[in-house]
């Protein structure tokens, strides 16, 4: 379980978390949503230590994050950045590999190359292995940069906004493999999504975000609601029950 207890961060008067108290699963799929701005992204910037909080304490499985050898939290939570990039020349292969860097400081293992092989199988990246990033668009770099962090292979999996730049295909493709890394690898998937529909369809958890707090947390069932979503967005939402799964429409 990652604990996270009483977070605040604070950017000059501006309170952009605010002490939010939390506790994530060690498996499933719970997803994170909220407007632009409700600090989602520095919420999990905080929890995977690329981020310092002005108070509080998180945990994973007793680890204090705050206070740990980073190769520790490393080898427990992965996370793919909501700006993540690089400039260097690499490979989608050598870029991948760094994923395994908290095990292997540099020198793959037989378990490493294991992992960066299942990585890229997984992440349908077989016949752009040698490509450079640069060369990449938008999506394909974006799946690299997925398979970099399953190639980690931690528990618990973090991922800001992955389905930016993807089509649906895609899309739709990452969210079964971040089901059934829950499913079939036990691990816990959270994630931030702004398309809701998806969290409806994928997750156990959903989490809303809004103004620095959690204001709404539960099942699809109960946080796909008008009522819930209203006052997640502030905009009316029209939810339907489509063979037992909830499809909210807000696009008018
Ligand atoms: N480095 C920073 N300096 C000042 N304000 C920031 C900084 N990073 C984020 N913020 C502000 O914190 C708030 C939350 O941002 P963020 O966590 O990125 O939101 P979200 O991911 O939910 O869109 C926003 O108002 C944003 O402008
Ligand atoms: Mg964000």
């Amino acid at each position: 379980m990652i604990t996270i207890d009483s977070v605040i961060k604070t950017y000059g008067e501006t309170t952009v978390v605010d002490a939010v108290s939390l506790e994530l699963p060690d498996s499933g799929v719970t997803s994170i949503i909220g407007p632009n701005g409700a600090g989602k992204s520095t919420l999990l910037s905080i929890v995977s230590r690329i981020l310092g909080a002005d108070a509080g304490v998180v945990s994973v499985e007793g680890l204090d994050v705050f206070h740990s050898p980073s190769r520790e939290v490393a080898k427990k939570l992965s996370i793919l950045r909501q700006d993540q990039h690089t400039t260097a020349r690499i490979t989608v292969r050598e870029l991948v590999e760094f994923g395994r860097y908290p095990h292997s400081h540099g020198r793959l293992t037989a378990e490493c190359h294991a992992a960066v092989a299942s990585a890229l199988e997984y992440c349908d990246l077989a016949d752009l292995v040698d490509r450079p990033i640069h060369q990449l668009s938008g999506g394909q770099r974006q799946r690299a940069y997925v398979a970099m962090v399953l190639a980690q292979d931690t528990r618990y999996v973090l991922l800001d906004e992955p389905l930016n730049n993807l089509d649906m295909v895609h899309a739709t493709g990452l969210m079964r493999l971040l089901r059934s890394l829950a499913d079939e690898r036990g691990k816990s998937v959270v994630l931030v999504l702004h398309d809701i529909n998806y969290a409806s369809a994928y997750s156990d958890r959903i989490v809303a975000m809004r103004d620095a707090k959690v204001v709404v947390d539960g099942p699809p069932a109960s946080v796909i609601t008008p009522d819930a979503l209203e006052s997640v967005y502030g905009m009316p939402f029209r939810v339907h029950d489509l063979d037992g799964e909830r499809v909210a429409s807000y696009y008018r």
